[in-house]
């Protein structure tokens, strides 16, 4: 996804530059910028004609010891030794001394010489308005580094001419032409530094872009080969599927070969567990096809060994073309409800609380631990909520104070609630604020926690495994949640403890960034406080000086649990959190001797994906 999202955006800035350069290039094609006077034919240094007799170049050399080269000029009619005494490679950078070839002596060029020098070379009619030297850096011509002199021309075109203060060369003639030139040829050459030259840090980092864009096309169109028809224009063949369902009922439903699996199914109302939107770190969508069928690494690993080998595999990773007969297991639970926020509000300073009233069905159940799919439409929504109370506000970025504009997603969130009968859905949802200023925030949790109370939502689910056991009399519950993973948690305890009552112990871990972070904190403690069969363990891996409790990660004091207990194979475990912090959890708890079928884990799917 990264490569294609760069891919894009390389693009963009390579194609702008390319723009440039066409426009720039026949601009300058166009472009008169040529002198606007003409030069005289120039003589060199006749000898023969010269009386006088010229001093050798030993006497030069005895005058000028650093001299590197050396050079006979007729300079305003006399005969001049013009020495180099400093050598470079850019002729603007060598400098010179200037003698008089008959008596030696050493001359610097004056406002009259220079007037003299430019009247001899060039043939113009115009007065010489003004005659000054000039230091570096010169716009109009950046590479010069050395003092010049600059001969303004009265006439049409504001011709000005530059000669070198050393030598008394002609460097530049220019006229008012010759800005939007080097305008031209500044945008042309991408020398944004006016560094005079191609060897600068722009063209070597667009060199750099390009070629980091060929890798990412070339990644994203070998993907594109991977999963569509290599045959131009079967994209929109259209081909039959055969659906099985759980209850050997056959659908067949017609799709194009390129449609996504996992998205047809769900747009014929087949229904498909999907938590992650398809970028396939969920493992719910899993189908069963040919076995014989390529296993993919999101297959591989989501999917044991065992599935893979009874033909299971993720819908959301392949395209209708791959498949033509798919068994899946049907939620026969799901519902859609409409259901009308009566409340929202902030637990922490991301965290909010939305609970919803829902009028419809009568049969509608769910079991605690399950999450419902929201489709938000395609609209505007502000940035952050404006009911964040003050103490939160210095959390939120500047940035997130406006409004943008967002497509039509699907999200899911897990229930924070138990089913009660009394007709509410609570969900604790987690805004995301955009990373930075580049990017939008989470669409889904800034649409919904900007809902306004009475707005009405088409919700559905139940969706989800994650849920306590139908028979668990014996057991012992130990729940480990990590910031807004703590939402099916929080509702496995309120069926626990006020739904069924259990009198068996439950305890719950729940880790988070701050103080400040840890949802539900004041209820957790109350019950802890009313009843003797629950337990609470938040843990902060940032505490303040007010913070009494653990610090650190749950890991911690969830080892000091399991060392301390003596009837592990009792109890049961539920997680939910960050997909990373599952793991340790779980490999920690398997280094522990727990079986694995007592360890029921769900994990954010990743951050972009799930509850956003
Ligand atoms: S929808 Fe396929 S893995 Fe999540």
């Amino acid at each position: 996804m990264f490569s294609r999202f760069l891919h894009k955006y390389l693009a963009l800035i390579v194609a702008v530059q390319l723009l440039i350069w066409l426009s720039t290039g026949l601009l300058l094609g166009q472009m008169h910028s040529a002198p606007t006077i003409e030069k005289r034919v120039e003589n060199g240094v006749d000898l023969s004609e010269n009386d006088e007799e010229l001093m050798t170049i030993k006497q030069l050399l005895a005058l000028s010891p650093n001299a590197i080269s050396i050079e006979l000029v007729n300079l305003l009619g006399k005969s001049v030794y013009r020495v180099m005494t400093e050598y470079s490679k850019h002729e603007q950078e060598k400098t010179y001394e200037l003698y008089d070839a008959v008596t030696g002596e050493q001359f610097n060029l004056n406002e009259v010489d220079i007037r003299r020098l430019v009247t001899s070379k060039f043939q113009f009619t115009s007065p010489i308005t003004n005659v000054s030297l000039v230091q570096p850096p010169f716009s109009e011509l950046p590479k010069e580094k050395s003092p010049l002199w600059k001969v303004a021309v009265f006439d049409e075109f504001s011709t000005h001419i530059y000669l070198r203060a050393s030598s008394g060369d002609i460097v530049a003639v220019l006229n008012e032409n010759s800005e939007w030139t080097s305008l031209l040829m500044m945008l042309h050459f991408m020398d944004y530094q006016n560094a005079g030259s191609f060897n600068h840090w722009w063209i070597k980092l667009f060199a750099l872009l390009t070629l980091v864009m060929s890798i990412t096309g070339v990644t994203w169109l070998l993907q594109i080969m991977m999963t569509k028809p290599a045959v131009p224009g079967t994209q929109r063949t259209k081909k039959w599927l055969t659906v099985i369902d759980d209850k050997e009922a056959e659908h067949r439903i017609e799709g194009r070969v390129t449609d996504n699996l996992l998205s047809i199914l769900q747009r014929n109302k087949i229904s498909i567990e999907s938590q992650c939107g398809g970028s396939g770190t969920c493992g719910r969508c899993r189908v069963v096809i040919k076995p014989t069928d390529p296993v993919l690494t999101a297959d591989r690993y989501q999917l044991s060994k065992d599935q893979l080998k009874a033909g299971y595999r993720l819908a959301c990773q392949r395209v209708v073309g791959q498949t033509s007969i798919v068994r899946v297991d049907t939620n026969t639970l799901l519902q859609t409800i409409s259901a009308e926020l009566v409340n929202n509000e902030f637990l922490t300073p991301f965290i909010k609380e939305l609970k919803f009233k829902y009028h419809s069905p009568e049969t509608f159940v769910f079991r605690p631990g399950c999450y419902f799919k929201f489709s938000i439409s395609k609209g505007k929504t502000r940035g952050c909520p404006p009911d964040l109370p003050r103490r939160f506000r210095r959390f939120w970025p500047y940035s997130e104070r406006s409004s943008f504009f967002h497509p039509s997603v699907t999200r899911y969130y897990s229930v924070a609630n138990r089913c009660e009968g009394a007709g509410y859905l609570t969900f604790n949802i987690k805004m995301q604020p955009a990373p930075s200023s580049m990017l939008k925030p989470g669409i889904g949790s800034h649409v919904l926690g900007n809902l306004g109370i009475g707005s009405v939502l088409e919700i559905e689910g139940p969706y989800g495994g994650f849920s306590l056991p139908h028979d668990f009399h014996k057991k012992e519950f130990v729940l480990i949640g990590g910031g807004s993973g703590i939402a099916p948690l929080k509702s496995m305890i309120d069926e626990l403890l006020f739904g069924l009552q259990v009198t068996q112990s439950v305890v719950l871990f729940y880790g988070a960034r701050h103080p400040i972070d840890l949802a539900n904190h004041n209820w957790f403690k109350d019950i802890e406080t009313t009843l003797t069969n629950f337990s609470y363990c938040p843990v902060v891996s940032r505490a303040s000086n007010i913070w009494f409790g653990a610090t650190g990660h749950v890991q911690l004091p969830l080892r000091s649990f399991l060392e301390a207990h003596h009837a592990k194979d009792q109890c049961l475990f539920f997680l939910c959190g960050p997909s990373a912090m599952m793991k340790d959890v779980k490999d920690m708890l398997i280094d522990y001797s727990i079986d694995p079928n007592a360890i029921t884990v769900e994990a954010f799917a990743s951050s972009t994906t799930h509850q956003v």
